[in-house]
């Protein structure tokens, strides 16, 4: 097992290992000794849900459960009133904790109760999906969805304990693992050589505890650097604003993941002295590098998002694997950006 400690406003370990999940009770144990409330999915509550359930009463907690269908609908303000009423009728205190077993979806979510029922209260991060174990569930950002757009609702709050167990991972679907590992190939493009060679080297065999434990220390320095998301750690956002120009233009058909990759290769078509390096990467592990929007359509939809700020915007560039940049555009560029992402030799 290895366990990577952040020191942000709250310090926490995060615990990864192979069987992690039947050691749940103990683990939970020693951040609360009373009742816990854990938050899931439906189709990650059949298959992980008894068995957590068994660790944490063995360990002599109370145990409530709530369950969520399944995907990013579930983020919204409903499901969030739901869950505040339960921690209430359960007389739920500030001593207690909530556990968020699943995915980003259950992390945001079940995050953001915690964060905000008596102003507080102790977070354990389970994440189940790659995705949450290398990303969403580090860093302390949870958040719902309004009608109008995803995450416009939401709150800064670290989790006590994350625990990562990469078991959880043999029952994802092919095309959930490939969204997580667009992220795994960013933060290897953004932070670290040895990683990236290593995907270069593996593909999708990569050794799960050694690479998410890299991905975890890398959000980890990230995110002690700049905590509220003022300077570097807007990094993490390498092929996301073409990403999210491509999800939105597709109605959001085509995924995270998948748009990610897309921009990422973008990206490294735009300024990357070798893009080949990246795309072949990228296809290795069977994900996309092109798209069919138009450069006009995707640059509008990129200037619709909320997280430009004027007339400027900030790209975070590839220039080296371990080496990118951020660096501010007028607005009136992107455009540019974007057709020669398109271009190939
Ligand atoms: N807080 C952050 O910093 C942050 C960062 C990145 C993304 N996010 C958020 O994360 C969400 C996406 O997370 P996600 O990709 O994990 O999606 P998700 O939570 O919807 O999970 C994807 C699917 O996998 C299923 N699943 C989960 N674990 C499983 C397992 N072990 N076996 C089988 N099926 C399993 C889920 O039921 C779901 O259907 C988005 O809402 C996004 O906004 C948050
Ligand atoms: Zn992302």
């Amino acid at each position: 097992m290895n366990t990577v400690h952040v020191c942000a406003s709250r310090s926490y370990d995060v615990k990864i290992g192979a069987g992690l999940l039947n050691a749940i009770g103990q683990e939970v144990r020693a951040v609360t000794g009373g009742s816990v409330l854990v938050v899931t999915d439906e189709t990650v509550a059949p298959l992980y849900l008894a068995k957590v359930y068994q660790s944490l009463t063995a360990a002599g907690l109370r145990v409530f459960t709530a369950s969520v269908p399944a995907g990013e609908r579930s983020k919204c303000v409903e499901y969030y009133v739901n869950l505040l009423n339960i921690l209430a009728a359960k007389n739920l205190t500030r001593t207690d904790a909530v556990v968020a077993l699943g995915g980003g979806v259950v992390g945001d979510l079940a995050g953001f109760a915690a964060a905000t029922y008596l102003r507080g209260i102790p977070l354990v991060q389970v994440p189940t999906t790659l995705l949450a174990m290398v990303d969403s569930s580090v860093g302390g950002k949870t958040a719902i969805d309004l009608p109008a757009g995803k995450n416009l609702v939401g709150a800064f709050h670290q989790p006590s304990l994350v625990l990562c167990d990469p078991d959880a991972l043999n029952t994802l679907p092919a095309d959930t693992f490939r969204d997580g590992c667009a992220e795994v190939i960013k933060t290897a493009i953004l932070f670290d050589p040895g990683l990236f060679a290593h995907l270069r080297e593996r593909g999708t065999g990569f050794d799960r505890e050694y690479v998410i434990t890299r991905c975890v220390e890398c959000k980890r320095d990230v995110v002690c650097a700049d905590e509220f998301d003022k300077g570097e750690r807007q990094k993490l956002n390498l092929g996301h604003t073409i990403g999210h120009a491509i999800e939105k233009c597709s109605d959001f058909s085509i995924s995270h993941g998948q748009a990610v990759a897309i921009g990422t290769a973008m990206m490294a078509r735009a300024f990357y002295p070798n893009p080949a390096e990246i795309e072949d990467v990228l296809r290795a592990f069977g994900l996309p590098t092109e798209t069919a929007f138009d450069a006009q359509s995707l640059a509008s939809a990129a200037l619709s998002d909320k997280k430009r700020a004027g007339d400027t915007l900030t790209l975070v560039v590839p220039r080296a694997i371990g080496g990118c940049t951020l660096e501010k555009i007028p607005v009136t560029e992107l455009q540019a950006v974007i057709e020669a992402g398109m271009r190939h030799g």
